[in-house]
């Protein structure tokens, strides 16, 4: 049977990465939708995804939708699985207080209780080391349906060098796979 996979994308440099993990899914025979968050529009347009997917791109919590059901419910019960990639330290913090400000935020406090999300922070080191990013990465590293593949040691975007990196689609597409066996 056909994976249902909601991809969510937040406002990180690493948003570049999404791209090849969304084709590598497509390649692969999941069905995809993508979730991105306004901020997130300004690295990478919804229409790469779009053409990527041949699907329509979601991004706001009250437009219409086409066959007059409640999004955010409807992309909820939708989903077999969803990855956030990159989860920002911002929207990180909003999924660890069950914040619902915005359409992937809501979506993810709408998952059934046994929906996996597969969460891939990246960030510039200071924030991964923030204690406040420790504290939330922790408090959702206890709830069964959350499993983080914590960012990567190298250089980062910024120029700085450490901690925070987003791993490579095929690893991050690898450890979907087994989440949806
Ligand atoms: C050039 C640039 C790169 C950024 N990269 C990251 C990043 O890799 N990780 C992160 O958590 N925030 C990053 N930010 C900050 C987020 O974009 C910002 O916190 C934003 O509000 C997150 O929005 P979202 O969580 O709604 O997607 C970056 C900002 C800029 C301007």
């Amino acid at each position: 049977m056909k994976k249902n996979i909601l991809v969510g994308v937040c406002a990180g440099i690493s948003s570049y990465k999404t791209c090849e993990l969304v084709r590598l899914l497509v390649k692969n025979n999941f069905s995809v939708k993508v979730i991105m968050t306004e901020n997130s529009t300004k690295f990478v347009t919804p229409l790469v995804f779009q053409s990527l997917t041949q699907c329509p791109v979601y991004l706001d919590t009250f437009g219409l939708s086409d066959c007059g059901s409640i999004k955010h419910i409807s992309l909820a019960k939708w989903a077999h699985a969803c990855v956030i990639a990159p989860l920002s330290a911002n929207s990180l913090s909003k999924i660890a207080q069950g914040l619902c400000d915005n359409l992937l935020t809501t979506v993810v406090c709408a998952l059934p209780k046994n929906t996996k999300v597969l969460l891939i922070p990246a960030m510039n080191e200071n924030m991964w080391n923030n204690p406040i990013v420790g504290e939330n990465i922790r408090k959702l590293e206890k709830i069964k349906k959350y499993i983080i593949l914590p960012p990567q040691k190298g250089e980062l975007a910024c120029g700085d060098s450490g901690q925070g990196r987003m791993p490579q689609p095929g690893e991050i597409y690898t450890t979907l796979k087994s989440i949806t066996k």
